[in-house]
């Protein structure tokens, strides 16, 4: 890995083994981004790159002969009205009224290791040679301000990151009316843009177009969320790139609120990335000595299809974004009460619930939504964090306590940033409440969103919980937050600051998180957004692991965490068993299959098992030994590799191998059953060729079935069906694992599915 700057042609190159990256100092002083992608041989002069040359009704941007124009130039943080006609990276509002400045070069600062960016979140490095920083100061005359452009490079991962910030030295005010984080533009047009979008339940489903000319994008304005919607997430990649094999560039932002992220292609064959925090409802003014610093973005290249771009996200989120004690820990396998009981509970309930957990394997019981305040349904008490005496009379430390005492652990639900009107919070505080003084208040699920961007209600909620925490035995915490923003106005700060508000509310929510995760290290914090509306690389720094969605139905499941699974690590996607027929589709899937999806994730329970038959608890307490001694793999050691995707027809496949290759568990689901079907050829990967390996299938079954079926699904020895064999890793990944259809639309009903273990014997 390198920074070298070379100073007669003014190129700085940025490279480690697989990416290189090639910045330039124009004439006119400002940055051309000249490459991009899979790494160059290193050579004095990259500056042959720069294209130029004269065209009709071009704004040329250096004194005459010279030609060059911003329009035609792709740059690193472009800014309009200097003659690029496209949307800039940032805009800068000074006193005069105008909008137009230069940036120009002034320093460089090549750096070891990487900054942090707190109270913003970022991805770090624990040894300062895993990476390098470049910092690019550039300078506006007329305002007084710099602009620092900061890239950083790893030395094992394809990953580039990006930041930007201002440093205002200028006495006049200025307003920066948009400063995203980061542009990057690309030699021609030919890709297709990626991205994960859906709503509320099908969440980050994987969509793909082709790029056409002109603007195209994603974005969220809910204030309080990255969003189900959309997540800031978004990758070009050739046409012919599928999960194995081609380019992809990935885009990753790396905050939890409003972010814009779009691609603009130009008639003249320019592909432009732009992400950032959205300019609208953004405004923050500078006045002297002040700095404004823009969150992260994760820049992922792989020519090795989408499965090398998610490994590494995966690997370097999980390792140099998450922290903490739970960061390379296994997850405990939890059972939460809310979709067996809702609102609708009492300590017997509980702690009866609990039991039959601890019976059959779960590590920790997790108390969701309705123990606190008046909370018997969602109209009232959220902002009242004190126990609910009628329902829990000996308190969350009670409860806590007893619920220790089986040998479980204690979790809790929250959601700090919301209030109802009926509660003794809003009562006292009504002014606490985001919304504009004499206008409607918008509602959402009967709650209001707090001003986080007020220190004081920050303080005040704080203070309320770390005291329930303080005086219970609580292991995990799992932080929701269910509505988006509206009307977004802060009453604790002026008329010229209320651009602020929304990017200082998320700053708010970092401020609390990082309060509760210094006083309580060893809890571990689960994010939740009406389930899966705040899936992102920022919440990941703070809260290891995310809900990832209120749809627990095994079939949909499938679609919604192969989609999650494009960025965000295993381990940090929540997943559960639920309840047949589901209470969100109504849909009955095998208790086999449930599992066999949620293997692929954080792992528990959010049923009352006492509520199952005998063998039904048989199986769980199977599933919970599989999990305890999968989960290592799946979770912490292992490469994800998504086989076959569910967006493309009726059957998923995904699989995780270990590092030394040694192990791997894969998984096919297939969504309806076929009659009179083809066989399967389950073809894996990432495992070593030459390596022999024994594949055992798992007998799971949900209804009784005759010993010949329980024993294969497909390989034959001679003519014994058998459900253990061996194979070399060429056969596993190139022929692949034969399954018969017919047998496998006998193993349950609609929704099947199958899970093989394989190890590696010689
Ligand atoms: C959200 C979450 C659920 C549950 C409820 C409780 O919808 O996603 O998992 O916690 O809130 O109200």
């Amino acid at each position: 890995m390198a920074i070298v700057f070379h100073e007669a042609s003014k190129v700085f190159h940025l490279y480690n083994q697989d990416i290189s990256y090639l910045i330039r100092i124009m004439e006119n002083g400002q940055l051309e981004n000249l490459y991009y992608g899979k790494a160059l041989r290193d050579r004095d002069d990259f500056s042959y790159m720069h294209e130029e040359a004269m065209r009709s009704q071009m704004s040329i941007n250096v004194p005459e002969p010279g030609l060059l124009s911003m329009q035609y130039t792709r740059q690193e943080y472009p800014s309009y009205g200097t003659g690029d006609y496209r949307s800039p990276a940032f805009t800068v509002l000074q006193e005069n009224g105008s909008r137009i400045v230069n940036y120009e070069y002034t320093a460089y600062e090549i750096l070891k290791g990487k900054k942090s960016l707190e109270p913003l979140p970022a991805t770090y490095v624990e040894d300062e040679e895993e990476a390098a920083t470049l910092e690019v100061t550039l300078h506006d005359q007329v305002t007084d301000t710099d602009l620092i452009l900061s890239y950083t490079i790893y030395e094992h991962y394809p990953v580039i990151t990006r930041n930007s910030r201002f440093v205002h030295k200028g006495s006049e005010k200025i307003v920066l009316e948009r400063a995203l984080s980061a542009s990057v533009e690309f030699i021609d047009t030919d890709y297709e843009l990626m991205h994960l979008s859906g709503a509320w339940s099908r969440e980050r489903y994987v969509k793909s177009q082709k790029l056409e000319t002109g603007i195209q994008g994603i974005q969220s304005l809910n204030g309080t969320c990255s969003g189900a919607e959309f997540n800031p997430f978004l990758a070009l990649k050739r046409p012919h790139t599928t999960e194995y094999q081609g380019e992809v560039y990935g885009f990753n932002f790396v905050y939890s609120g409003n972010f814009l992220a779009q691609a603009e292609t130009s008639t003249f064959g320019m592909t432009r990335i732009l992400m950032g925090i959205h300019p609208e409802c953004f405004s923050w003014e500078l006045k002297q000595g002040e700095t404004f610093q823009t969150p992260e973005v994760v820049m992922v290249y792989s020519d090795q299809g989408l499965n090398k771009m998610s490994q590494v996200y995966h690997r370097l989120y999980r390792t140099r974004l998450m922290r903490g004690r739970w960061r390379d820990q296994a997850r405990p396998i939890l059972l939460n009460n809310w979709e067996a009981t809702y609102f609708d509970f009492d300590e017997e309930k509980i702690l009866n619930i609990a039991k039959k957990a601890k019976e059959v394997g779960v590590e920790l019981f997790v108390l969701d939504d309705g123990w606190f305040g008046a909370r018997n349904d969602d109209h009232r008490g959220l902002g009242d964090w004190y126990v609910n005496l009628d329902k829990l009379p000996d308190g969350i430390s009670g409860l806590s306590r007893k619920i220790e005492e089986m040998g479980l652990k204690f979790g809790l639900w929250v959601e700090l940033e919301m209030a109802n009107k009926d509660s003794d919070l809003y009562r006292a505080h009504p002014d606490w409440l985001i919304s504009v003084p004499d206008r409607f208040e918008s509602h959402a699920r009967h709650q209001y969103v707090l001003d986080f961007s007020r220190k004081e209600v920050v303080d005040h909620i704080h203070e309320m919980v770390a005291k329930v925490i303080r005086e219970s035995s609580i292991s995990y915490i799992k932080w929701d937050m269910n509505r988006y923003m509206t009307e977004p106005y802060s009453k604790g700060t002026s008329a010229s600051e209320q651009g602020k508000v929304m990017h200082k509310y998320i700053l708010g929510v970092y401020d609390l998180y990082t309060r509760l995760i210094n006083e309580f290290p060893d809890i571990l914090f689960e994010s939740c957004a009406s389930g899966g509306a705040r899936f992102d690389a920022g919440m990941l720094y703070f809260a290891p692991q995310t809900w990832t969605s209120d749809d627990t139905d095994a079939n949909e499941r499938t679609k919604i965490q192969y989609g999650t699974s494009m960025v965000y690590p295993i381990v940090s996607m929540g997943s559960h068993v639920s309840a047949v027929p589901n209470h969100q589709l109504h849909r009955e899937t095998s208790l086999a299959t449930r599992a066999n999806v949620a293997y692929f994730g954080t792992f528990g329970y959010e049923l009352d098992l006492n509520l199952l038959a005998d063998k039904e608890i048989e199986q769980v307490k199977e599933q919970i030994k599989f999990m305890k001694e999968y989960r290592e793999l799946i979770q912490i050691d292992g490469d994800f590799y998504r086989l076959k995707s569910p967006f493309e027809g009726n059957e998923t496949a995904w699989m995780v191998v270990s590092q030394d290759k040694k192990n791997a568990v894969a998984g096919y689901y297939q969504s309806l059953n076929q009659v009179n079907g083809t066989w399967i050829r389950l073809k894996l990967d990432g495992l070593c060729p030459d390596a022999l390996y024994e594949i055992t299938y798992d007998t799971t079954f949900d209804t009784p079935v005759d010993p010949e079926m329980m024993a294969v699904y497909g390989v034959k020895i001679g003519s014994d069906p058998v459900k253990t064999y061996q194979a070399y890793g060429t056969e596993l990944m190139y022929a692949g694992i034969p399954i018969n259809r017919d047998l496998l639309n006998r193993k349950s009903m609609d929704f099947s599915s199958l899970l093989f273990m394989i190890t590696q014997v010689g």
